[in-house]
């Protein structure tokens, strides 16, 4: 299959009571452990570049990456999307360039400005067959080296929801009902409890509209006591109890937003692989046991949270 749009991804998902998995995509290695979970568990996928991965690794290296992954996987539906694009023009240099899906994040500029960029990005996107994910409401938490405190973060106001969806045209919609990005989700002791009182109300108002969760990994304890175990230092890292994230998945939330769990799941590995072989020096060698632990991870995430494996 090619790659694809999330359109029939995510109809699918709303109506069988799951969602799919965005990932975070850097690197070959982190493109292949997530393609072969989701092409052996025959599960929708969805890859995602920000902008500090397109920094990274390039654009053209990106795309091609994730061509190879779909050649490779034909069974399963792909999509290749940006997040958190800030710009048009970053968002119209995706489009142009082979991406599927984009994201504009403008939820930081004031209500009238966040809905005039999105409408201009829905524009040029629609008319070259790409879709486009809004947000409203600000997470916590750190994305793309802009930090927001906790107390700054803001839940979307349910009663904006119709308004923005409408004016705007996107085709999902990401909220903030408590999620944060990072690994330090939490301050230790508190408890953590997403607001699906918000998220209810948000779907009740836009029936049959996709939503989104960012900051949505659940920072595997097992990875940060490996970290810590094997010269690493993340105490205090908390992510959100996978229990509530499969609730969100069959609600209308469709689409969930996993990049720490990737980047803790591969330190874990590596930080172990070089304590028991000190003299080990080939990237081969402790880059194919991280690989395997994204695989992993993401197989975990596939059946256990997001409840999308066989909906390819
Ligand atoms: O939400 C942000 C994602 O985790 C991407 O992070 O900007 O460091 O690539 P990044
Ligand atoms: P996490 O930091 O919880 O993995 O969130 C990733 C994300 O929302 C990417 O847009
Ligand atoms: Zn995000």
């Amino acid at each position: 299959m090619a790659i694809v749009t999330t359109k029939e991804m995510f109809a699918k998902a709303y109506a069988g009571g799951y969602a799919v998995g965005a990932f975070n995509v850097n690197n070959m290695e982190i493109i292949q452990g997530i393609t072969e979970a989701a092409g052996e568990l025959k599960a929708p996928v969805i890859l995602q570049v920000s902008k500090g991965a397109r920094a990274y690794a390039n654009h053209n290296y990106l795309v091609k990456l994730v061509q190879a992954a779909a050649e490779e996987n034909p069974e399963i539906p792909i999509a290749l999307h940006l997040d958190h694009g800030d710009s048009f023009e970053l968002c119209k240099s995706c489009i142009d360039g082979g991406f599927t899906s984009v994201m504009i994040d403008a939820s930081s500029k004031p209500y009238e400005e966040n809905i005039a960029l999105t409408r201009k990005v829905v524009e040029y996107a629609h008319d070259h067959g790409v879709v486009v994910e809004a947000e409203l409401g600000t997470l916590a938490g750190v994305e793309d080296e802009v930090s927001v405190d906790a107390d700054k973060a803001m839940y979307t106001h349910p009663e904006e929801v119709v308004d923005f969806a409408t004016r705007t045209g996107c085709d999902s919609l990401a909220i903030a009902i408590g999620t944060s990005h990072g690994a330090f989700k939490f301050k230790p002791g508190t408890k953590p409890q997403l607001r699906f009182d918000v998220l209810e109300e948000c779907s009740k108002q836009l029936p049959n509209f996709p939503i989104v969760l960012h900051g949505a990994s659940s920072v595997p304890q097992e990875f940060v006591a490996m970290i810590n175990e094997f010269g690493g230092n993340m105490p205090g890292a908390i992510g959100i109890p996978e229990e509530q994230l499969r609730q969100a998945a069959r609600s209308a939330v469709c689409k969930i937003n996993i990049d720490s769990d990737i980047r803790l799941a591969m330190t874990a590995s590596i930080r172990k692989y070089f304590m028991e072989h000190p003299d080990h020096f080939d990237p081969r060698q402790y880059l194919k046991p991280a690989r395997q632990a994204v695989k992993d991870m993401v197989h975990h995430k596939i059946v256990d949270v997001l409840g999308c494996d066989g909906k390819a």
